[in-house]
């Protein structure tokens, strides 16, 4: 036997079968076949697909197929929550705030890596769904604003931050998940006068994903207003061009009240001080004879709130709660984490400021749980159309523009069949 070969006798009949089948339906020679399987076995026979991931029903959170995600800009795991509870299995994390990472190791167990700039996309194990709800300031009226003021530049021109998309779509050029969810404030599409959204869009299409967006208001699920643009894409290769993704419609339950997350004897250190108070409703008048609307937020106990921000922390103006015979008061903490829809049994281990920053920055769990269930759907269908096909995950796009589509090397021919 030559150096290069290797003999195997008595493949079982069903599993030569099963070559053959896969052979003509990728339309590829079997020693390509079989060596595709090999180099994927040897890259990381650890790594997750939809296959080799399922867990024990015990560890499982969430019903519908089991399937991998990575948590990118993790915050605390809003979007993970979600994720989860459809299904997923996180198999990786990252988030530089060293706050949030304890928040997120009290929650989940596990301290997410750091810096996403810093780490190579070989380091990423391979997944099913990435999941990315990448910084927002450099697309929110209050970043843009604040920024202009300064004199400074915003979205991509933002070197620090504005780049960030990049990362994802490297990661996503990498390691081609067959689908992918990110989130941003709504502002993203409007932005630079659609600018920015434009080359995020072309970016991901570029990739080969086909996309679905949406603006969603978290009031459907939790009695707040909270606005969030969210971006499902699915890879056309895996998928085709028009998988059957919708997004989730409002739930048909009673829409929640702010008056349902309140606690029942709230620390009076969460009431205003009578100076505070003053200089709030001062600010609030000059604002009024202005003729613009900024100011303070009292809640209405029957209604939705406005949006908890992450500058909560500094004089908790955007929501707060009347009081008899005393000055307002902010929300506490645990309200602020009911007001997201985080629950109950997840214990707040950081400082009030922390707690209000890391909820403030947050994605609505149940919102994304919403979404993530009908991509879960998705990726179950596909997987009962390849009747045992597999969603394999290798680099096969450039994204370059004009190159769109284009595969690189014998086995990505392979995956896609051409
Ligand atoms: C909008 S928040 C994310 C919310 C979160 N995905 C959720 O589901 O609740 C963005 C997060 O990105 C983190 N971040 C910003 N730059 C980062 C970087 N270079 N590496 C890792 N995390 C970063 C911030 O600290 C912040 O927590």
């Amino acid at each position: 036997m030559a150096a290069n070969s290797i003999l195997v006798r008595d493949i079982p009949n069903d599993l030569k079968t099963w070559i053959s089948e896969r052979c003509s339906e990728r339309r590829v020679s079997q020693q390509e076949f079989v060596l595709d399987l090999l180099e994927g076995a040897h890259r990381g026979s650890s790594q997750p697909s939809l296959f080799d991931n399922i867990q024990p029903p015990a560890q499982r959170t969430g019903g519908g197929i089991p399937f991998s995600f990575i948590d990118l800009f993790s915050g605390i795991g809003g979007l993970r929550l979600g994720v989860e509870a459809a299904g997923g299995r996180c198999v990786f994390s990252s988030e530089w705030d060293t706050y949030c990472q304890k928040t997120y190791y009290a929650w989940f167990g596990e301290v997410p890596h750091g810096d996403i700039t810093k780490i190579r996309p070989a380091e990423i194990p391979d997944h099913d769904l990435l999941v990315a709800g990448f910084p927002c300031q450099p697309f929110s009226i209050a970043g843009v604003s604040k920024k202009n003021a300064l004199g400074r530049p915003h979205g991509f021109k933002d070197a620090a931050q504005g780049n960030l998309f990049f990362n994802v779509s490297t990661i996503l050029e990498n390691k081609r998940p067959p689908a992918f969810l990110l989130e941003n404030v709504k502002n993203l599409q409007s932005h630079d006068g659609g600018r920015t959204w434009q080359v995020i869009r072309s970016v991901l299409e570029d990739l080969g994903y086909r996309i679905f967006t949406k603006v969603i208001d978290a009031a459907a699920w939790v009695p707040q207003h909270r606005e969030r643009v969210f971006i499902v894409g699915f890879d056309v290769r895996v998928f085709g061009e028009n998988p059957p993704f919708v997004f989730p419609s409002e739930p048909d339950s009673p829409r929640p009240r702010f008056r349902d997350i309140l606690e029942e004897s709230p620390d009076s250190k969460y009431t205003l001080s009578t100076h505070l108070w003053t200089y709030l409703k001062d600010y609030a008048q000059r604002h009024k004879e202005k003729g613009n609307g900024f100011g303070f937020g009292m809640a209405d106990f029957d209604g939705v709130s406005r949006t908890l921000s992450a500058r909560y922390y500094k004089d908790g103006s955007e929501v707060l709660i009347p009081q008899k015979r005393r000055n307002p008061r902010r929300l506490t903490p645990r309200e602020a984490a009911r007001l997201m829809g985080f629950p109950d049994r997840l214990p707040i281990v950081v400082s009030d400021t922390q707690a209000y920053k890391q909820f403030g920055n947050a994605v609505v769990p149940p919102v994304a749980e919403a979404v993530a269930r009908q991509l879960a759907d998705v990726l179950g269908w596909q997987l009962l159309a390849m009747r045992g096909g597999c969603l394999l995950k290798t680099p096969v796009v450039t994204s370059r523009a004009g190159e769109k589509g284009k595969v690189k090397g014998r086995s990505n021919r392979a995956l896609a069949g051409v």
